[in-house]
């Protein structure tokens, strides 16, 4: 029998695709159909303190090989996300969801997280620190001494399941700089990679997303082998008890199967979903699934993190 179980923090889920935070996760409604697939869970679209509206639109756009977005974290703010996963937990006790948030400032991070943690709330926490697209704020997790100071002041009252969203990494001292500091503290997980930030995308003369002039986040395709690499670097060098999420470019089963060989002990899906919907879980699941039987592995521990190098 061929399964595609997995577990994140002691948590077991039956399957290990689900979505990537920022593609079908802004409603309750989206968060449900996401739930009621055959993904092995959901995560919501980052939340902050307050609702927001994000960036102007045109702000996401399909394109042959993958996508561009400049959202600028709309979301229907914290409570929205925090009060429905709080009664989720309830009705279905036996499954795990993941709370994805961050502050418009470190102040409003701790603000959020100190309420999450002041609250019933006992599924997974994702601090996003790599959205690329709000104006004015860089993608936290490229400054280390910020990442660092933030993760110092969040542990001494942050208590819960807790991992980071990161953004690509392109140079190995960078991998090593941080996974040194990530190795300090008790993370749960890291999830590699957010878009990759700040791409052109032109069609005839003109950009296609309006807000900074074209500039967005890149997914799908183009952004494999940079999610491969991230995964694999931080799978080498973090403690075992940091596990790593994949995320970029998945848009088969065989994707998937690149990401656990990695080092992925779950893989989200953002490009493929927006583009397929939800059908894309049940489809690229069974193609993991095949291509597993084929090489005689029944689980995923079987080849996870088995990557072959060349002697
Ligand atoms: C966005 O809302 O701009 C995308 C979220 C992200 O990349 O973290």
């Amino acid at each position: 029998m061929v399964s595609t179980k997995t577990e994140i923090a002691g948590f077991e889920f039956d399957n290990c695709l689900m979505n990537a935070a920022g593609v079908a996760c802004m409603t309750i409604e989206e968060l449900e159909e996401v739930k009621q697939s055959s993904a092995g869970t959901f995560v919501t679209k980052t939340a902050t303190l307050e609702a927001r509206q994000g960036n102007p639109e045109p702000r996401y756009h399909d394109v042959p090989l993958g996508s561009i977005n400049s959202m600028g974290l709309p979301n229907h703010g914290l409570d929205y996300y925090l009060n429905y996963l709080l009664e989720l937990q309830d009705k279905e006790p036996d499954r795990t969801f993941f709370l994805s948030l961050v502050g418009m400032s470190p102040e409003e991070t701790h603000t959020i997280l100190k309420k999450v943690q002041e609250s019933d709330f006992r599924g997974l926490t994702e601090l996003n620190l790599s959205c690329p697209n709000v104006p004015g704020k860089p993608q936290i997790a490229y400054d280390f001494e910020t990442t660092d100071k933030i993760l110092s002041e969040v542990f001494a009252y942050f208590t819960k399941p807790l991992g980071i969203k990161l953004p690509p990494y392109f140079d190995i001292v960078h991998f090593d700089q941080a996974a040194a500091i990530f190795n300090q503290y008790p993370l749960k997980f890291v999830n590699c990679v957010n878009s990759v930030g700040n791409g052109l995308y032109i069609e005839d003369e003109s950009v296609v997303i309006r807000p900074k002039n074209g500039f967005g986040g890149i997914g799908g395709e183009y952004i494999k082998p940079t999610a491969l690499a991230n995964v694999h670097a931080f799978y080498q060098r973090l403690k075992p008890e940091i596990q790593i999420i994949g995320t970029g470019g998945v848009l088969t089963g065989r994707d998937a199967f690149e990401h656990i060989l990695c080092g992925a002990s779950m893989v989200e899906i953002g490009t493929t979903l927006h583009k397929e919907g939800v059908a894309a879980f049940e489809r690229i699941t069974n193609e993991l699934k095949e291509i597993m039987a084929e090489k005689g592995y029944e689980s995923l521990e079987d080849f996870r993190g088995k990557l072959k190098y060349i002697d």
